[in-house]
């Protein structure tokens, strides 16, 4: 695989549970021959367990706060260009959506309803939608977080339809036209 012109930061992939961030994640890290990171895991590393051990233990709030830390490192000067996958609640604080948007290109996966749905009942990992009604529960969360998504984004990207390898190219395209547009 060719690996084209670097860019000049990083790609940001945010976006509802289920919406394709870890998959497109990894489609961008092949083509662009950047290293891909998952915030969820650089915190798993930092608590020493898993998200969802993270919430029963210590609470939603706690799992907030090693996320907003794990932003707060990721902007730091130095840090090299990644693609970074983040979980679909970081954009709750308004301090991580500052946080996202000084680090790169940011770029808001969706999905309809009815996918994330399907894709979220195939494992038990995810702590907010242990519920009687999943699809209650991501409804409402999306009410929530849709306007949060908006404000952080620089694209939104439908993804319903499109192949990773699709979705992929679309992203890298519009980061070129974004970057140089920014000297
Ligand atoms: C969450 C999404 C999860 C994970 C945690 C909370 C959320 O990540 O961070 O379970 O609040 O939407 P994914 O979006 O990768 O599933």
């Amino acid at each position: 695989m060719l690996h084209p012109e670097p860019l000049p930061k990083n790609i940001v992939l945010i976006g509802f549970m289920g919406c394709g961030k870890t998959t497109i994640g990894k489609k961008l890290q092949h083509m662009l021959g950047y290293p891909m990171i998952d915030i969820d895991h650089l915190i798993e590393e930092k608590a020493g367990m898993p998200v969802n051990a993270i919430f029963s233990a210590f609470g939603e709030s706690q799992f907030r706060e090693l996320e907003t830390a794990v932003l707060h490192e990721l902007t730091a000067p130095d840090a090299p260009r990644r693609i970074i996958s983040t979980g679909g609640g970081i954009v709750s604080r308004r301090q991580n959506r500052r946080l996202l948007h000084q680090l790169g290109f940011v770029v808001w996966l969706q999905a309809p309803v009815d996918a994330i749905l399907e894709r979220t009942a195939r494992n038990k990992d995810r702590p907010l939608l242990q519920t009687e009604n999943p699809r209650q529960r991501i409804e409402a969360l999306l009410d929530l977080r849709t306007p949060w998504y908006q404000e952080t984004a620089h694209l939104a990207v439908d993804t319903y339809g499109l192949d990773a390898e699709e979705v992929a190219t679309g992203i890298l395209e519009s980061a070129r036209y974004h970057f140089a547009a920014k000297p």
